[in-house]
């Protein structure tokens, strides 16, 4: 490593992104990533953006954005930030709330980023575990001087969800941001944008890469208290979101209907991979995202190996306390047809 880095970016191993083969030779089920394609209106909403106006700079804010998102939540349009991905809405948050030496708290197992996003502050990251009915104990999560606190809620890899009353209580006890990250909420049967008005602490985060389609547009959103997101914008770069993204994310959001018919074909899906996946004696927990968290079963990564080598992509996820385990978006049915085939053969290999 160069030695003009600072002592402790030179120390970090950096986030690794799952694989994004360049290729279409892989049935793609390792980045949760939907299978079915963005509503047609927003490919119309981009396409008449592409246009002249792609000269000037786009809107900072994200105007029209802001006030579609917070009539669909039913807030202030101060009370929206809009961001290049969510990934972008959780560095500007971290970057604001968090300095060298300072503590951040989040689960573990959970989204790997929250750590990375702890290291390049130079911070100290405590991981609480779930309990083993994936709930989190407020006194154990509420860390001590602890200066931000993620949640991804459905959180990856498990898929499990806390209900509001519990977020709440989290909230509550703790006497810092927390950030509730909402990415997978479009596959959940309930969400917590509704706990920002009675809990000045809490920061939601949405994404449009996972319900709406569109993880190769960039686009997420955050719902807070205004005082939160006026600060935030001198965090945040100046043009974080693109003219198209700002158009083609307003675009899903109201096209409401289309999103729930991908969510119903999403949801029968999961239901069926994971009665599936524990007829083959995988031990998974009831999700309420797109993906399944597969324990147990033949050795995970020569499973990875195998379903790999016969064209298939699954994210192979260890975490310390726990068996490695494979991690599977939901796709299409036939795609989960293919997969289904291909482990049933490769798991009667190993008996
Ligand atoms: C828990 C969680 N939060 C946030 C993200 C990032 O999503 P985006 O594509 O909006 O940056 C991911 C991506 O996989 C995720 O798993």
């Amino acid at each position: 490593m160069s030695r003009y880095f600072q002592p402790h970016i030179a120390r970090m191993a950096g986030y690794a992104p799952g694989e994004q083969p360049r290729g279409g030779e892989f049935i793609k089920l390792n980045t949760n990533e939907n299978p079915y394609p963005p509503s047609p209106r927003v490919i119309e909403a981009i396409a008449c953006a592409a246009g002249d106006r792609l000269r000037l700079y786009p809107d900072p804010l994200g105007t029209a954005f802001r006030e579609v998102a917070a009539r669909r939540h039913g807030v202030d349009p101060s009370m929206i930030l809009a961001g290049n991905g969510s990934d972008d809405l959780l560095t500007i948050v971290t970057r604001a709330f968090v300095g060298p030496g300072d503590l951040v708290v989040a689960p573990t197992p959970s989204y790997i980023l929250y750590k990375t996003l702890a290291e390049l502050q130079n911070a100290r990251i405590v991981l609480v575990p779930f309990e083993p009915d994936w709930t989190l104990k407020a006194d154990r999560f509420a860390v001590k001087d602890a200066k931000l606190a993620f949640l991804a809620n459905p959180n990856s890899p498990s898929g499990t969800s806390l209900r509001p009353e519990s977020v709440s209580e989290l909230a509550k006890k703790l006497e810092c941001p927390l950030i509730v990250d909402e990415a997978y909420v479009d596959f959940a049967d309930w969400d917590c944008v509704g706990l920002v008005r009675d809990h000045p602490n809490v920061i939601v985060t949405r994404s449009l890469s996972k319900g709406s389609g569109l993880a190769g547009l960039r686009f997420g959103y955050l719902i807070a208290a205004s005082e939160i997101v006026s600060g935030l914008i001198k965090v945040k770069d100046s043009y974080n979101c693109d003219s198209l993204s700002l158009a083609g994310a307003a675009a899903a959001l109201l096209d409401v209907e289309y999103a729930a018919g991908v969510r119903a074909k999403v949801l029968k899906t999961r239901a069926r991979l994971t009665d599936a996946m524990r007829g083959l004696g995988y031990r998974v927990p009831d999700s309420r995202a797109n993906f399944v968290w597969c324990l147990g079963g033949p050795p995970a990564a020569s499973v990875y190996d195998a379903l790999k080598s016969r064209g298939i992509l699954v994210r192979l996820m260890r975490y310390e306390g726990y068996d490695d385990g494979l991690r599977i978006t939901v796709g299409t049915d036939q795609e989960i047809d293919r997969l289904l085939e291909e482990l049933d053969k490769i798991i009667k290999q190993f008996r």
